[in-house]
């Protein structure tokens, strides 16, 4: 359609007309009744009211969102198509691992992929905008949704929530924007701002930062995703520094609009517009839709404020209605930008959907990506496992034999379709011997959607019993252990996030009959896992690793793949320690040592050190870093510095190190990180092979909110280190001039 066409439907619409194009309602139940079939409808809304809305989320499937679309638009008084939201987060039926587990891969290339491949699964299933990516910044491991973070660092997640967005809406290799397009899906950044930062890692709970860190920590990675072209923005549920970000002026049309420059279509979160009532800045939901338009929300997810009382406002005269207007045509220019008054099903087909849902050619991607995205932890020369050692292989653990590995946020309509490590092992002709040992839960624990698992003592004690027997006759344990995935995701939060108590029991009476550990760990977040480390010969971390988890890991654990994850995200030692992350600032009393002796920084009982640092992740041979060399000692605005190293392969494999730039500006205006990564690069080295291995330091990257908050570099001294993590030391000095 024209935009002069658009415009015209604009004026040829009334009032009540324009505010539904603003209202997005659930599917809920499939129930074929009334004007949509899916069914909308926990809300009690007028018929008449409901046939106008503009949008439906939660539901999957090209012959529903067919026939739902077809219905509705047949009583629409302009026949104007829905748009259809989904979660796809990491993936619709192929399932990925998740966000954290991509994080890991610092592979923009196959975050891309993936995010592609979920895009061409998701349209076929007929939908039009996935809620993703997500881009909160976490650096507390007791929140929930830090599974759905590619992690803890401000670069890292700037480049992956790029890629995702490239991958989904089709804007990769340099082709300009075309949502019509087969397989193109809209994406929406989320949850703006700051949701990833909220006190304790209490879900839901308020943020409170400085806006000095939003700037420069939290903002960039939603940024970077609006200028690659995402089309949508969700607000976030949390107060920002006391507001509720559907209701944040300053948030939304200072920042969002003005200094982001973002043009496309903002949506509440689910009921968030509403719930300003509850965080007690609205009286009532009149209020709270008086709040959320003139903070400039388009689309009400859910709450019914805006559908009961967003035309009255305007006929009131507390909103003019040009904000209704410039909300409904950013709905009806989406809409318009997918193809929808041409196409209203875009690529919506039961055929298409039988041929690519979960075809060999995706699963294929998410094993290979599952496998990028484990990191080794430890290895004391046990692994890779031999093939050969047939039979004498102990599988263990309550997650040696499930499919249950897709994470929270993964409703995969054929979940029996994916692949355990028990069939990843015997796919490799290895016939392990199985046994559970214990249950995902602790039965005094539950999982937030009231999933228990119930057993008596004397069940978990058989299992316990048979496992160690297990144990015994075998040479090697391959011990499975995790969090179950609804320890996390939304509402998933957890204040002690060890793993279950009677995991770790049966890790150590397995430790008293076989010393031949290797540890797999499943989670949706940095675990506390000191003890695992300690008593395990090797440890991998999967996080969820999806439908090809089990081919995945056991091409790992055989070596047919090299591990090569690096940690998004810093392992803590222990609870105590959360929130740790790499990139702090330095204190008045530096405790090189991490170790607290006398009046300096750090805890009397515990390091200042993860147990594991960001970017950790060891492989099947060794790299060798020479000294950093750099082109020059002191650069200018103009002229960039080269920083080199010579990484050298010094084992008997071929393999792929991840190489890290990361740059400390020794003194600023305002307190600097240590260290901030600038920059990485996989480079495959053959064994016994060297690279050289350089970054250009551009002026553009040494930035700052400066002391009069202004975006610029200061003169003077910084440090770039190249190295394996974010632990290096390996740094060579410079100046800018
Ligand atoms: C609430 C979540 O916070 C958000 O991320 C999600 O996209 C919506 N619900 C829709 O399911």
């Amino acid at each position: 359609m024209e935009y002069k066409q658009l415009e015209q439907l604009l004026k040829d619409m009334s009032l009540e007309e324009k505010v539904g194009q603003m209202v997005q309602l659930p599917a809920g139940m499939i129930a074929k009744e009334g004007l949509i079939t899916g069914q909308v409808d926990n809300l009690h809304l007028p018929k008449e009211q409901k046939r106008l809305i503009g949008s439906v989320l939660g539901l999957t499937g090209a012959e529903d969102l067919r026939e739902m679309q077809e219905n509705f638009m047949a009583e629409h008084p302009h026949h104007i198509p829905l748009l259809l939201m989904y979660d796809v987060i990491n993936g619709m039926e192929t399932i990925f691992p998740i966000p954290l587990g991509q994080g890991c891969t610092f592979s923009p290339e196959l975050v891309e992929q993936a995010a592609r491949v979920a895009a061409k699964e998701a349209t076929a299933a007929g939908l039009h905008v996935t809620f993703s990516p997500m881009l909160d910044l976490v650096r507390d491991a007791r929140w929930g949704r830090v599974m759905e973070s590619t992690g803890e660092d401000p670069y890292l997640n700037a480049e992956l929530g790029k890629a995702m967005v490239r991958g989904y809406q089709g804007s990769g290799k340099g082709e300009a924007l075309d949502l019509a397009k087969e397989g193109n899906i809209a994406g929406c950044v989320k949850h703006f701002a700051a949701y990833g930062a909220p006190l304790g890692g209490r879900e839901y709970e308020n943020v409170e930062l400085s806006e000095r860190t939003l700037r420069e920590d939290y903002f960039p990675a939603y940024q970077a995703a609006i200028e690659e072209g995402c089309v949508m923005v969700m607000t976030s549920f949390n107060t920002l520094n006391r507001i509720p970000s559907s209701g944040n002026k300053w948030l939304m049309r200072k920042v969002l609009r003005e200094e982001m420059k973002f043009d496309g279509l903002l949506i509440s979160d689910y009921s968030a517009v509403d719930e300003m009532i509850s965080h007690g800045i609205a009286a009532d939901s009149r209020e709270a839709a008086k709040l959320a338009i003139l903070a400039g929300v388009d689309m009400d997810m859910v709450s019914n404020a805006y559908i009961r009382y967003l035309a009255e406002l305007v006929r009131s005269g507390e909103v003019e209605e040009r904000l209704v207007d410039d909300g409904c045509m950013r709905v009806l220019k989406l809409k318009n930008e997918l193809g929808l008054f041409e196409n209203p099903f875009k690529d919506g087909s039961v055929e298409k959907e039988m041929e690519i849902l979960l075809c060999k050619e995706h699963r294929n991607l998410a094993r290979k990506m599952a496998a990028k995205s484990f990191v080794l932890l430890k290895n004391e020369k046990i692994l890779p496992l031999a093939k050969e050692a047939n039979g004498t292989v102990a599988l263990i653990g309550p997650y040696a034999d499930t499919v249950d590995m897709f994470g929270a946020w993964s409703f995969p309509k054929k979940p029996e379709l994916g692949v355990t490590i028990k069939q990843g092992m015997e796919a490799k002709g290895v016939v392990p011997a199985v046994s559970k040992g214990c249950f995902i839960q602790d039965e005094d624990k539950q999982a937030k959607v009231g999933q228990k698992d119930v057993y008596t003592e004397e069940e978990l004690e058989f299992l316990m019993k048979e496992a160690v027997e297990t144990a015994k006759s075998a040479e090697t344990v391959i011990l499975c252990l995790g969090e179950h995935r609804e320890y996390t995701g939304e509402g998933g939060s957890r204040a002690d996030i060890t793993l279950p108590k009677h995991q770790l029991e049966l890790l150590h009476r397995v430790a008293k009959v076989n010393k031949n550990i290797v540890t797999v760990v499943f989670s949706g977040r940095p675990v506390v896992i000191s003890e695992v480390v300690e008593v395990s010969k090797a440890v991998l971390m999967v996080w969820m690793p999806g439908t090809e988890g089990g081919n995945a890991v056991a091409d790992v654990l055989y070596g047919d793949v090299m591990p090569e994850g690096k940690l998004s995200m810093c392992l803590p030692r222990s609870v105590g320690q959360v929130p740790i992350f790499y990139n702090k600032f330095r204190t008045g009393r530096p405790n090189e040592e991490g170790t607290r002796v006398g009046f300096i920084h750090g805890y009397i009982d515990e390091s200042i050190y993860p147990l594991f640092p960001f970017g950790y992740g060891l492989t099947y041979t060794d790299f060798v870093y020479s000294e950093v060399k750099l082109s020059k000692d002191t650069m200018t605005k103009e002229e960039a510095v080269t920083a080199t190293v010579t990484v050298t392969n010094t084992g008997m494999r071929d393999a792929v190190e991840t190489v890290q730039l990361y740059l400390w500006d020794v003194t600023g205006s305002v307190v600097r990180p240590e260290k901030m990564l600038k920059g990485f690069q996989k480079v495959s080295l053959k064994a016994g092979e060297s690279k050289e291995v350089s970054f250009a330091i551009t002026e553009d990257m040494l930035r700052f909110y400066n002391i009069d908050m202004e975006f610029a570099s200061e003169p003077g001294r910084f440090v770039a280190y190249i190295g394996s993590d974010s632990s290096t030391k390996n740094g060579a000095e410079f100046r800018l001039v």
